[in-house]
């Protein structure tokens, strides 16, 4: 038998209805629609505003988004990965509420945590699985509310992260098409410059924490651009080298959407010159964190087609970041 590879056979997503613009956030912090989409390109976010719902929620709609495009049984699925930073809760992994949400009665799940590099963490983790043989159907998903981790008084973060949730199904492929290869790292060396400090076994919550506000992301942006250009980049001219792809041969670039200034430079690294096969969302749904990969994905599955080359990067928190390639398994 043919040497088994990982492919995405259908992808599924969902953003919430209520819109944040550049412009309401003038009104919350001190700052500009102008300094904001020049600074990152975004122009607009999603938000999750019912408080009775948390990041599940969004992952279960992206699921629920697959199952019916793909007319999927969801007694088929083994195995849920939810990539997330926002879980619904520390303790009662989320991905166990969507597998009996959208009725995966035969799977197991859990969630998995590597900031912004979560979904691609996560599309690893689930290729492994189908690679040894060991199962058949595997729904990786990146969902999370940024927005109840979040300070909306501070312009250095509230400007930048949005709510949204996305899945890809990995199944067995025998003609060589899915994931070719992946260049993953990590470095603790950003451990403090992008975090949640409270919460946590280090530090417990408590009303002084809260009062702190020590439960909300802080970011030192210039150091996290600073690493997050030069990393993304340099993974994702590795992968093309190790793999011996020119510009040419690379269709689309499916980069983290952190700031559109970070996507430009790792294009540029990358030699591609062809704007048109960078993905980019980020006006629209700002930084979903582990959402931004798969909101990608459905947002130009109709214009991959089968035997493309698609080159994921990502970076995030930790340090963590990556590169993947993989070539797209079919037509839509
Ligand atoms: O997804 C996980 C990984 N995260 C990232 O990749 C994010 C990486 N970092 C960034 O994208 C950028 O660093 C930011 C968008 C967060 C900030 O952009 P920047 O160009 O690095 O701005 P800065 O932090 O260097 O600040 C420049 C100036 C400062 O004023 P002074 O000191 O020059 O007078 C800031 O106080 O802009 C000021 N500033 C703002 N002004 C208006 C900072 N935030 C804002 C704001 N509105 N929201």
């Amino acid at each position: 038998m043919s040497k088994i590879t990982a492919a995405i056979t259908a992808v599924g997503a969902y953003v919430p209805e209520d819109i944040l613009t550049n412009k309401k956030l003038e009104e919350l912090v001190d700052t500009s629609d102008e300094w904001i989409l020049s600074r990152t390109g975004i122009k607009e976010r999603r938000i999750l505003k019912d408080p009775s719902l948390g990041t599940s929620y969004l992952a279960i709609e992206a699921a629920k988004d697959l199952i019916n495009k793909a007319n999927l049984d969801p007694a088929e699925i083994d195995l849920i990965i939810l990539g997330t930073v926002s879980p619904d809760m520390p303790v009662a992994a989320s991905a166990v509420h969507v597998a009996s949400q959208i009725g995966a009665v035969n799977a197991f799940g859990y969630d998995l945590q590597a900031a912004c590099s979560s979904f691609l963490y996560g599309m690893s983790t689930g290729a492994a699985y189908i690679e040894s043989g060991r199962y058949k159907k595997v729904l990786v998903i990146g969902a999370d509310k940024m927005s109840s981790i979040i300070d909306y008084t501070d312009r250095t973060t509230c400007i930048i992260f949005g709510d949204g949730g996305g899945a890809a199904l990995l199944e067995p492929n025998y003609e060589g098409l899915g994931l070719q290869d992946e260049l993953l790292r990590c470095d603790s060396i950003g451990r403090n410059s992008l975090k949640i400090v409270a919460g946590g076994s280090l530090m417990p919550p408590s009303e002084e924490t809260v009062a702190k506000k020590l439960h909300y992301v802080q970011q030192d942006g210039k150091t996290v651009f600073k690493f997050a250009v030069s990393n993304m980049a340099e993974v994702s001219a590795q992968i093309m080298e190790r793999n011996n792809l020119i510009n040419k041969d690379v269709d689309w670039l499916v980069a983290h959407q952190a700031n559109k200034r970070i996507i430009d430079a790792t294009a540029k690294r990358m030699n591609l010159t062809d704007e048109d096969k960078v993905l980019m969302n980020i006006h629209r749904y700002g930084n979903t964190t582990s959402a931004t990969l798969p909101l990608l994905l459905s947002d130009y599955e109709k214009q991959f087609k089968k035997g493309d080359n698609l080159i994921f990067a990502s970076f995030g928190g930790g340090f963590t970041w990556g590169a993947t390639y993989l070539k797209w398994a079919y037509n839509s």
